[in-house]
C-alpha cells in the first residue's frame, strides 16, 4: 500500500521527508524567517519544555496551513464516552464480558469516534492523573474526520479487523496481534475495511515507555528497534464542505470545522510521533525452573506513575511460548493484587480459563478481588504431566494493569448487555482437597 513505510526505532530523534519535497525540512535550524516550500513551523509539545532530556518530547512539523486555521469548538453528542467514574455504585465483583456487539454496517454507520465506549477508568483528566479503558466498535471510515486527543495518549489494540490511520506524521496500517500508540494531541483518522472491534488504554497526563529490564539485561521483551513510527505524507487537499476536527478536552467531546485536510505535514523531525508494534516480536522470558515469574515479565509498556515502580497503566501480554517448569502447577496462580487487572483477548483462548473469556470480550478483577483458574483447569493442570509443552499457540492475552482503583461504567455494566452474570459461577465447582492426615500431595509427582 502506497506511503506505508516505517522507520524503526522507540523515542528516537526521527527526521522525515515526504519524498515529493525533499530538503523540506529546514537544515540547522527549527524555525527560519520563510520555510523551504513556504511551509508554516509548527512545534508539538508533549511534555513540559523543561523536562530532563531523558523524558522531553516533542516534534516540529512543517505544514501547509498551520493546524490553528479552524472555526471554533462547539461541543458534540457525547456518545458512550465519559470520564464520570460516579455514574453507578461500585462493584467489586470479578466480572467479565461477553464479546461486546459490533453494530452492523447495514443498519446503522458508526466511526472509530462514534463507537468509542468507556469501560471502565480512574482519576482524574484535568490533573493529568489516572486513565480510562475503552472499547471501539465500527464499521466506516472516518472520512472527513479527524480526531484529536487532550488528555492523554491512546494505546490501541485491534482486536478485528485492520485499521489504516492517518496521522499528522504519516500512515500506519495496524493489523490485529499489532498495537499502536497515538500520543496527546495528534490528529489521526482512521479507515477500516469491516466490522472492526478492539481495546483502547488511555492515560492521562502520561506516557508509554518501554520497562526497565534490570537484571534481565540490554535485550529482552519489547525490543526497542521492533517498534515502527510512519514517514512523512501529506494530502493538499481542499475540503470545500468542511472538514471536521474532534477534539476529546477534559473528558467531552468538541467539533471544529476547517476547509482543508489536516494530514498537510509535508516533513516532520522530533521525537513525539505515533508508533506500532507487532505483539509476535515480544521476546519472552518466562521460568525456566520451576515456579512462575510474576506476570510483569509479560511487560510490554508502561506507563510510569511517579511512585518509583508502579505503574499508572501497564500493557502486557501472554504470547505463545514454551512452559517447561518442573514441578510446578503451570497455569496462572490464584491472586489478590492490589492493582486492577483488566484482560482482553485477540484471538484464540486464554489458558486459565476454557470457557467465556472469548476474543472481544474481557474481564475485570478490580483491587483485591480474588481471581485465578477456573475449576476445570485446576483440576486438569493439578493431574497433567509435566513434559515441555507449547502454550497459548494462535492465541493472544493481554492486560491492562493499573494501580488505580477503576469504576465501571454505566454502559459497561448496563447498556452494553454483554456482563457475564454467571462469571462467578467458573469457581464454584472448586473443592478441598485438603488431606489432614497426609502431607503426601496428590498429584502425579
Ligand atoms: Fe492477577
Amino acid at each position: 500500500m502506497c506511503g506505508l513505510c516505517y522507520i524503526p526505532g522507540f523515542g528516537n530523534e526521527c527526521a522525515s521527508e515526504d519524498p515529493r519535497c525533499p530538503g523540506a525540512l529546514p537544515e540547522g535550524q527549527n524555525n527560519p524567517q520563510v520555510c523551504p516550500y513556504n511551509l508554516y513551523a509548527e512545534q508539538l509539545s508533549g511534555s513540559a519544555f523543561t523536562c530532563p532530556r531523558s523524558t522531553n518530547k516533542r516534534s516540529w512539523l512543517y505544514r501547509i496551513l498551520p493546524s490553528v486555521c479552524h472555526k471554533p469548538f462547539e461541543s458534540i453528542d457525547q456518545g458512550h464516552v465519559t470520564h464520570n467514574w460516579d455514574e453507578v455504585d461500585p462493584d467489586p465483583n470479578q466480572l467479565r464480558w461477553k464479546p461486546f456487539e459490533i453494530p452492523k454496517a447495514s443498519q446503522k454507520k458508526v466511526d472509530f469516534v462514534s463507537g468509542l465506549h468507556t469501560l471502565c477508568g480512574a482519576g482524574d483528566i484535568r490533573s493529568n492523573n489516572g486513565l480510562a479503558i475503552h472499547i471501539f466498535l465500527c464499521n466506516t471510515s472516518m472520512g472527513n474526520r479527524c480526531f484529536y486527543n487532550s488528555d492523554g495518549d491512546f494505546l490501541i489494540v485491534p482486536q478485528k479487523g485492520k485499521l489504516l490511520i492517518y496521522t499528522e506524521f504519516g500512515k500506519m496500517l495496524v493489523q490485529p496481534n499489532e498495537i499502536c500508540v497515538i500520543q496527546r494531541g495528534m490528529r489521526f483518522s482512521i479507515d477500516v475495511f469491516e466490522e472492526t472491534r478492539g481495546y483502547i488504554l488511555e492515560v492521562y497526563g502520561v506516557h508509554f515507555e518501554l520497562p526497565d529490564l534490570g537484571p534481565i539485561g540490554a535485550n529482552g521483551l519489547a525490543n526497542p528497534r521492533d517498534f515502527l513510527i510512519p514517514v512523512a505524507w501529506y494530502e493538499d487537499r481542499q475540503v470545500p464542505g468542511g472538514y471536521t476536527v474532534i477534539n476529546k478536552y477534559q473528558g467531552k467531546l468538541f467539533a471544529a470545522k476547517q476547509n482543508v485536510s489536516p494530514f498537510n505535514v509535508v516533513a516532520w523531525h522530533g521525537n513525539y510521533t505515533p508508533y506500532k508494534y507487532n505483539l509476535e516480536n515480544f521476546m519472552v522470558i518466562n521460568s525456566v525452573a520451576f515456579d512462575h515469574a510474576d506476570p510483569s515479565i509479560f511487560t510490554v509498556l508502561t506507563a510510569k506513575s511517579v511512585r518509583p515502580g508502579v505503574a499508572v497503566a501497564d500493557f502486557v501480554i501472554f504470547p505463545p511460548r514454551w512452559g517447561v517448569a518442573d514441578k510446578t502447577f503451570r497455569p496462572p496462580y490464584y491472586h489478590r493484587n492490589c492493582m486492577s487487572e483488566f484482560m482482553g483477548l485477540i484471538k484464540g483462548h486464554y489458558e486459565a480459563k476454557q470457557g467465556e473469556f472469548l476474543p472481544g470480550g474481557g474481564s475485570l478483577h478490580s483491587s483485591m478481588t480474588p481471581h485465578g483458574p477456573d475449576a476445570d483447569c485446576f483440576e486438569k493442570a493439578s493431574k497433567a504431566k509435566l513434559a515441555p509443552e507449547r502454550i497459548a499457540d494462535g492465541t493472544m492475552a493481554f492486560m491492562f494493569e493499573s494501580s488505580l482503583s477503576m469504576a465501571v461504567t454505566k454502559w459497561g455494566l448496563k447498556s452494553s448487555s454483554c456482563l457475564d452474570e454467571n462469571y462467578y459461577k467458573c469457581w464454584e465447582p472448586l473443592k478441598s482437597h485438603f488431606t489432614p492426615d497426609s502431607r503426601k500431595p496428590a498429584g502425579p509427582n
